[in-house]
């Protein structure tokens, strides 16, 4: 088909654009969220990266601005309330607003993969802790900068293990279905304020983390069952998030967006 030399129309341009948008992504110092703050960067946001580990923070904030981009990196700790507000002060005192906050920070790769029977107490606390309180905190640290504007846009990212009942990493699994119970009811709680709330499930993906963490069996095992049967990117994971901080979702909220290599279908 010939290419049409007419211009495209500015509500076309404006329906993915993320130019100038002051986007969060937590967990932004590796793994896939270091993909998202290194992509939302180059697609013209302006990003915070926080990561508990706030070397690796900084330094994918440098490498963004490297780029000739703009971010910022900071250490923070998701499940913690105080920390959780600095985060949100600061990328307000930087940018002067919040479009977007991808809640991507999760224990994941640094969790055994056991029986459910072996799991610590303690280590099923601290699951809970990181994955929905720290979840909980942000999206209330960004709320109000959010309600006042009447807009913005949340993504919460989950897992597909929620529609296989993946086992072996029980409380990662219990944790990221409690993330779809979050984003619905509080998709329900924003809406009045012109806020979406969306969640996405990754299958499972080879991220640095992830892929230092598993064997290799283990990741191909992943793959079987997937409609297009190939290994999965953090870079697959990029557009649907990116749909869902954009205008083009703007009448999207409270769902759940399934990212696996069509494997699981719901
Ligand atoms: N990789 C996969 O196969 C896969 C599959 C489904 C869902 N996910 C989800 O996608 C997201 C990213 O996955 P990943 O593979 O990069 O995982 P990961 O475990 O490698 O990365 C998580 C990131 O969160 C950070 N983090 C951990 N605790 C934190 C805390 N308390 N405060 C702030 N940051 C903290 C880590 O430093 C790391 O940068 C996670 O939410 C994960 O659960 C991943």
């Amino acid at each position: 088909m010939a290419a049409t030399s007419k211009a495209i129309s500015q509500a076309a341009v404006e329906r993915f654009d993320l130019r100038g948008r002051v986007a969060i992504v937590t967990g932004g110092g590796k793994g896939i969220g270091k993909i998202y703050a290194r992509e939302f960067a180059r697609a013209g946001a302006r990003v915070v990266a926080a990561d508990i580990d706030g070397d690796a923070a900084e330094t994918v904030a440098r490498e963004i601005v490297g780029e000739g981009y703009e971010a910022i990196g900071l250490r923070t700790d998701v499940a913690d309330a105080d920390a959780v507000e600095l985060m949100a002060n600061a990328a307000l005192k930087k940018y002067g607003t919040i479009d977007v906050l991808v809640n991507n920070a999760s224990l994941m790769s640094v969790l055994p993969r056991r029986d459910w029977m072996e799991i610590p107490v303690e280590e099923w606390d601290k699951v809970m802790e990181v994955n929905l309180r720290g979840m909980f905190l942000c999206c209330r640290a960004v709320a109000p900068t959010m309600k006042e504007k009447r807009a913005g846009k949340i993504v919460n990212i989950s897992s597909s293990r929620v529609w296989e009942g993946t086992p072996l990493r029980l409380h990662y699994t219990t944790s990221k279905a409690g993330v779809v119970g979050l984003t619905r009811a509080l998709a329900r709680e924003l809406g009045a304020y012109n806020i979406t709330v969306n969640a996405v499930t990754p299958g499972a993906t080879l991220s640095e983390t992830q892929v230092a963490s598993s064997s290799g069996n283990y990741l191909a095992t992943r793959v079987v069952g997937r409609s297009l049967e190939r290994p999965q990117t953090p870079e697959d994971l990029v557009g649907a998030v990116m749909f869902l901080s954009t205008a083009a979702s703007d009448f999207i909220t409270g769902q759940t967006l399934n990212v696996d290599g069509g494997k699981a279908m719901h």
